[in-house]
This record gives C-alpha cells, structure tokens and sequence, in this order.
C-alpha cells in the first residue's frame, strides 16, 4: 500500500534536540521518520540510503556534524578542532560521489574554526549553519524550479518531461532540484506529466519520483530505464531533466547511473536535455568528468530483487551506483543563479565559490 503524507515533504528536520529523516528505503510502502542523535549514526544512515540524494546528504552531514560536536568531550579548543575534524572524516567516508557532502562538512569545519569563544558558542554556531543550509537549499531549489521554467521548450503548452532517479524534495532539503523544475511547471500550468524512469537497481525513480508525485497529484507514469529511448522515438517526451551529483567545471556530470543512455537518447532525438542541480554540487576542482570518484555498491542490489536471486551461482557482478554524463550532451544546467551551457560554468559561477 502506498502511503500518503502532508506536504510539503522534508526529508531532514532539527527537533529541538535531534534530527529526524524520513527513512527513504521504506518508501512508498511505509512512511517513518528515524531519529538521528548522533554522528555515527548519521553516517550509517547516509551508507545505507535512509537519506539519499546530493543535496540532501549535505545537510544530513551538517547535521552530523553538529551532532558530532556535542559528543566531544575535549574542553581544549584544539583537541576539540581536531576530533571534529576526525568525525568530518567519517561522514565523508560513507559516500564518495556526490560533492555536496564534502562541501557541507567542509564548510561546518570552516565555521568550527572561525569561530571565536567557547566550545559551547562553537557548537550554538555550528547548529545554526546546519539549519542555514538546509533552510538555502529549499530557497536554492525553489530558484532552481524558477530558472528551469523559463528554459522549457515554448510548445507544446503542455510539456511531457522524462526524469531519471530521483532529484525530489526527498533528495534535497525540500522542493528538489529537477522535481523543482518539474513543481514549477506544474505549478505554471506547463506540465502534462512526467514519465520517471525506474532507475534500477534502488528504483528510486519507481519508489520514490512516483511517490512524490502522487502526493501532489502530478500525472506520472512509472517506464522501466530501457523504455526511454522507445518513448523518445514515439514523440512521448518533449524534454529531459535530471539531477547531479558532481558537475566538474567543464560541465561533465555525474548522476545516477542509466542518465548517460538517457542523454544519449535525447541527443539521438534531438530533445533537450537539461540537468538541475545547486552551485554546491559543482566541483571546480575537477577540471572534467574523468576525475569524478563513481560509487560501487553491493552486488546483491544487481543479483537480488527484494530477496530473490534473479540469476545463477557463478555470474560476476559490477554496479556502480552512477556514471558521467559528458558536456556535449548537456543543453543546459539549472542553477539557483541561472541557467548556462556547460562551456560557461567556470566563467559564470566559479566567482561564487565558497557562497
Ligand atoms: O544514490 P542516490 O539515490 O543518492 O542518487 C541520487 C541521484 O543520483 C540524484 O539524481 C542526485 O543526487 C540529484 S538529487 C537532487
């Protein structure tokens, strides 16, 4: 059974003394909240995908951070620095490829350190940024939806927009980065309904895209990953958006794994393919895509359905979790600052680095 919740839907929430997450590996047959008090916790929760999805494991990491923060028992400033420092280190070891992880224990840490006063102001200042960027990601994706809707193809009025994963308001703070487009559109009277890719292995298209959809009554209909290029070709789709995980600066990026066909597909049928993602989740660092770390994940999430096994003893496994989508398939990419070719990124959004 599928079930319903209020909207709008937050996926990571500070309760006076602990964070809650809606547990995103029950969805949509259960909706439960797990509370988070500590930074261990945290970590494994980010591992295991209760909370997934760039954006928001930012902030789930923030969070920790925090949580981290109020575990030390260091009363010296530079023995506390330096256990933070070691927690921020556990947090960014759960999960290698979306950026935006390291950005927001980067920035935690950045805070912890310019922080003048006690331990305790520390960690007032270190609660307070977690709730601010959490609180610049729902405003971010809602600029991004903004920024989105203006980019849309003109006709049809009614647009019919293909989504790979999910890039929602589970996998941010709330709103989503390519589902805020999406909610924008619907919102502007634009959309005639988003086709979501199931997105194997996690399905987190069929689970979770659907679900939020449904929540907001959003036609959706649900396509297994390789029925994408079949509705291409049988005019079903009018534009392509998805989200990212680590843009490098010359605009490769790197999404769940499956988005690289899909833009393969939207090239071949001329379609415009755009991805949606926050200046958190660009990496100038990286100069291409080559040099973006790609997750690999068990290889039960391949071998099993549920807990079936779905092929014989002795075949090999490889899965990881996403690939790189390269610049010259990407029409544009949505941000809260506006909308660019991949050409122009560095020159356009490296001077808000640090922002
Ligand atoms: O493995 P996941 O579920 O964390 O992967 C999520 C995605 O690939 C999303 O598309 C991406 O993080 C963008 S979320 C706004």
């Amino acid at each position: 059974m599928t079930v319903s919740v209020a909207n709008p839907v937050y996926p990571v929430v500070w309760r006076d003394d602990h964070v809650e997450l809606i547990d995103q590996t029950r969805l949509p047959q259960q909706f439960s909240v797990v509370e988070i008090r500590r930074s261990d916790d945290m970590a494994t929760a980010i591992q295991t995908m209760i909370v997934r999805g760039a954006p928001a494991i930012g902030v789930a990491a923030a969070f920790g951070i925090y949580l981290g923060s109020r575990e030390i028992t260091a009363d010296n400033r530079d023995e506390f620095l330096a256990a933070l420092t070691e927690i921020g280190d556990k947090l960014k070891a759960t999960r290698p490829t979306a950026v935006n992880l390291f950005w927001a224990v980067a920035r935690m840490l950045n805070v912890a350190r310019q922080t003048l006063g006690s331990i305790s102001q520390i960690q007032d200042q270190l609660l307070q940024t977690a709730q601010d960027i959490a609180a610049d990601d729902v405003r971010t994706c809602k600029a991004i939806g903004d920024h989105g809707l203006k980019v849309l193809p003109a006709a049809p009025e009614k647009l019919c927009i293909l989504t790979h994963c999910n890039a929602g308001a589970l996998a941010t703070a709330g709103y989503g980065t390519a589902l805020g487009v999406v909610r924008s559109a619907w919102t502007a009277g634009r959309l005639a309904r988003v086709y979501a890719d199931e997105t194997r292995p996690r399905l987190q298209g069929a689970k979770l895209t659907t679900w939020e959809c449904v929540q907001e009554e959003i036609p959706v209909t649900l396509i297994a990953d390789g029925m994408a290029a079949h509705c291409m070709q049988q005019d079903l789709i009018d534009v392509v958006v998805v989200g990212a995980d680590r843009i490098a600066a010359n605009g490769d990026a790197a999404n769940k794994i499956g988005t690289y066909s899909v833009a393969l597909c939207a090239k071949a049928h001329n379609l415009p393919f755009y991805v949606a993602a926050p200046l958190s989740t660009i990496d100038f660092d990286l100069a291409d895509g080559k040099g973006i770390p790609i997750e690999e994940r068990h290889p039960s999430e391949i071998y099993q359905i549920g807990s079936t096994d779905i092929c014989p003893p002795g075949v090999e496994f490889y899965n990881p979790a996403f690939d790189v989508t390269p610049a010259e398939l990407i029409t544009g990419i949505i941000t809260e600052h506006g909308v660019f070719p991949p050409s122009e990124l560095r020159e356009k959004l490296s001077h808000h680095r640090g922002s």
